[in-house]
């Protein structure tokens, strides 16, 4: 049975004290009615992070991602955070290859390439993103789109490197838009990566490694998306920003 996975990318929002808030919030929920068999990571802003580590290593099955991580070991880089950096706080994943660096930071498979290989050197587990724009749904190239991702990234990874990932389906044009990829797409699509990660790593990898949904998945549509064979959690942003939708998501597992 592979994992159930409930990520939470607070992105660029929350003041140092809101996100204490918010994560006391959650704490709470999680506290007096426990999710089993589910692992909920939380991606804060920098900031956050070893203050919200310190406030979830209480309860069960709960870790953290940074949102980013620079793809150099040190050095001259003013304003960035490295990976060992990142792991010196206590934090397990690290988010690479969301749409928004790629788009807003221009970060091509080499850097992502640079920050999986350092994220893994550093013991950080890569929650690595991939999906394809609008155009490409439209022009019938999706699938392709989504497999060169994958092949010029994460393919020339070690089985064991490989098998450290969890994979992230993210449609750009589901993301912060309010509009969800159908059960039906999403499904379409995790089933294209994993027979993608068969053909290069063999069953027993393809079919233990995480691959999770990505786009304005909220409360509401969770229990659709998370019921499709091939969909093993999410990564959710703007509901992870509430308490009580981040809970609910928590229970939108099959049972
Ligand atoms: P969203 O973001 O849930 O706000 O669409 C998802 C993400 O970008 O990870």
């Amino acid at each position: 049975m592979r994992r159930k996975i409930l990520a939470g990318n607070w992105k660029m929002n929350k003041t140092y004290s809101e996100g204490l808030q918010l994560v006391d919030e959650i704490v709470e929920l999680f506290n007096a009615q426990p999710v089993d068999g589910v692992e909920k990571i939380l991606a804060p802003s920098f900031i956050h992070l070893s203050a919200v580590i310190e406030k979830v290593k209480l309860i069960k099955n709960f870790s953290v991602a940074s949102q980013n991580c620079h793809h150099q070991k040190n050095g001259a880089y003013t304003g960035e955070v490295s990976a060992e950096m990142v792991k010196s706080t206590g934090a397990t994943y690290v988010i690479i290859g969301h749409s928004e660096r790629r788009s807003f930071f221009s970060e091509n498979s080499v850097v992502l390439s640079q920050k999986v290989n350092i994220a893994l050197l550093n013991n950080l587990n890569p929650i690595f993103c991939i999906g394809e724009s609008l155009e490409e749904r439209n022009a019938n190239t999706h699938l392709e789109a989504v497999r060169k991702q994958l092949k010029e990234t994460v393919f020339n990874l070690s089985e064991s490197d490989f098998s450290k990932l969890i994979i992230a389906y993210e449609p750009i044009w589901a993301i912060g838009t309010g509009v969800t990829a159908t059960s039906h797409q999403a499904q379409g699509m995790h089933n294209f990566i994993r027979s993608e990660i068969n053909k290069k790593y063999g069953k027993v990898i393809s079919e233990n490694i995480p691959i999770i949904y990505g786009g304005s998945c909220n409360a509401k549509n969770a229990k659709e998306l998370f019921a499709c064979l091939d969909v093993d959690g999410g990564l959710i942003g703007g509901a992870s920003l509430i308490a009580e939708e981040l809970f609910s998501i928590a229970n939108s597992f099959p049972i």
